[in-house]
């Protein structure tokens, strides 16, 4: 009994905070995309600009995951977060594209 408490306290010490807990898009956004896509640095598409976000959104989230991850042009991969999980980086990709309706 304290023997698997301490097993289970340990490994929680273990695992990184990224995959204890995901974090929200809007959380995402903000602390790694917002630095270019908040201005549109580099000709990346800007924050609520529906326009610059359309033809993007057309391609469907899982393109849009797809080259978020690898990174297109001037868009580093995974947008700098390097720490990300896929579904992190999708949440983020969806609070841009809900931002922009
Ligand atoms: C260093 C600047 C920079 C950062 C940081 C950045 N982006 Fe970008 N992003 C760009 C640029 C520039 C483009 C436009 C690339 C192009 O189409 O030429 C872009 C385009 C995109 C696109 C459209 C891709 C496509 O297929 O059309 C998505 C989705 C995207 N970024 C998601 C993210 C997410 C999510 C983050 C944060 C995790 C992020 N970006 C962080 C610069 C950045």
């Amino acid at each position: 009994m304290k023997k698997s408490l301490l097993i289970a306290a340990a490994t929680m010490l273990l695992t990184p905070a990224a995959a204890m807990a995901e974090r929200s898009g809007e959380e995402v956004y903000n602390t790694k995309c917002a630095v270019c896509h908040v201005a549109g640095v580099a000709g990346a598409p800007k924050f609520g600009d529906a326009a610059a976000w359309a033809p993007r959104a057309e391609k469907g989230i899982d393109a849009l995951l797809a080259t978020a991850i690898t990174g297109i042009n001037a868009m580093p991969p995974k947008g700098t977060c390097m720490d990300c999980s896929d579904t992190e980086l999708k949440v983020a990709i969806e609070y841009m594209l809900d931002a922009a309706k």
